[in-house]
């Protein structure tokens, strides 16, 4: 049989897979390790008595960790998104999709990202689509999965060293507009460049009020669209961006009035619980979850992360925090580097 040709964006959806697992690092350094706990021998507390529920635009969140946006596009992705559906269902877990403007151009690629539904059909689902599209793409993106929210990422870098990439950012009334209109909650986030206090502040002057901070420390679109360029003129910019820790840094001053997501760079459960310790409600997982479901497929890795659920549980037992707010105040230090990251950008926790 002749299969049809891919367009190129599909295209680019399976090579952004393919390059994301080709550079993913299981034992990759990054800002977290920074943060240390102060260990507590007397915690008085048992871990069967740690809650670590969230809240999100008014629904509780069972687990305080989600499948960040990831793919779709190609039918390479269709069946990754059925596995990551699967293991949304299994493990409990909130789900985003990968940008959904694709399908909106090319309606032969709906099914690619609506199979999430069908294999979770009660599942929290997040779309996913890029700024610059407008309040009908949004509702469509929504339409298309049934989504009880819409993520909008923002990605300058990325699409800078995109060979086929965007070059004009005028992004914020549109946000606005989406943020007014659409009726499921909006969050708007990074692609693992971070966010500034800056930013937060012109996205808080729109009305948005929840962001994922996305920071730097995991999957880098630097060096994954540098990897597709044919002159690879950009590895100069690979390290750009404030990292993870560095961003939640930056939206210290906000978190009383937005809800702060945080992504980028998570590998493990005691990254999860940094996160939230420095005033993350919830935190998204992308190239770790996705390097595990290659590895070792939706069953292994639905299992891996309800035991990852657990050890949340049992580190914050160990910490004598009983739920997400008591967390908040566990003893911490931080490393010369955060804190002269904090001096210079004159920002205290
Ligand atoms: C992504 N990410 C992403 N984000 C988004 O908002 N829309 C998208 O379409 C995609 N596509 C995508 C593809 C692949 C293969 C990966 C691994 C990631 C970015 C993702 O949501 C997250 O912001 C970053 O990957 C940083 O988190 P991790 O991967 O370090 O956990």
């Amino acid at each position: 049989m002749v299969r049809p040709k891919q367009s190129i964006q599909s295209h680019r959806k399976d090579e952004h897979v393919f390059l994301a697992e080709k550079f993913h690092q299981d034992d990759r350094q990054n800002d977290f390790d920074g943060l240390r706990f102060i260990h507590q021998s007397l915690p008085e507390l048992a871990i069967a008595d740690v809650d670590i529920s969230t809240q999100f635009a008014g629904t509780t969140w069972q687990s305080p960790f989600y499948i960040n946006g990831i793919t779709g596009g190609s039918q390479q992705t269709k069946k990754l998104n059925a596995q990551l559906a699967q293991v949304a269902q299994i493990a409990g877990l909130p789900m985003a999709t990968g940008s959904q403007s694709v399908a909106i151009k090319d309606p032969t690629l709906v099914d690619t990202f609506s199979v999430i539904r069908e294999f979770n059909p009660a599942g929290f689902i997040l779309a996913n689509i890029g700024a610059g599209n407008d309040l009908s793409v949004a509702q469509k993106a929504v339409a298309m999965t049934q989504a009880n929210a819409l993520e909008i990422h923002v990605n300058t870098a990325q699409e800078v060293v995109m060979p086929e990439g965007d070059r004009e950012f005028y992004w914020l009334d549109q946000i606005g507009e989406i943020v007014a209109n659409l009726d499921v909650p909006v969050i708007v986030k990074e692609v693992g460049f971070g966010m500034s206090a800056e930013t937060i502040a012109k996205l808080q002057s729109v009305g948005v009020t929840n962001i994922d901070v996305s920071g730097k420390g995991g999957t880098n679109f630097v060096t994954i669209e540098n990897e597709r360029r044919r002159d690879k003129a950009y590895d100069y910019l690979s390290d750009w961006g404030q990292s993870t820790v560095e961003s939640l840094f930056e939206s210290q001053a906000f978190q009383n009035e937005l809800t702060i997501l945080a992504s980028g760079g998570i590998r493990n459960p005691l990254d999860i619980v940094k996160a939230l310790r420095l005033g993350a409600s919830a935190v998204g997982i992308s190239g770790q979850i996705l390097h595990m479901l290659i590895k070792t497929g939706p069953t292994e890795t639905a299992e891996q992360l309800l035991a990852w659920q657990a050890q949340i549980q049992s580190i914050m037992a160990m910490l004598g925090a009983r739920n997400l707010t008591a967390l908040q105040s566990a003893p911490m230090i931080l490393s010369p580097n955060l804190r002269h990251y904090l001096n210079e950008r004159h920002l205290s926790l």
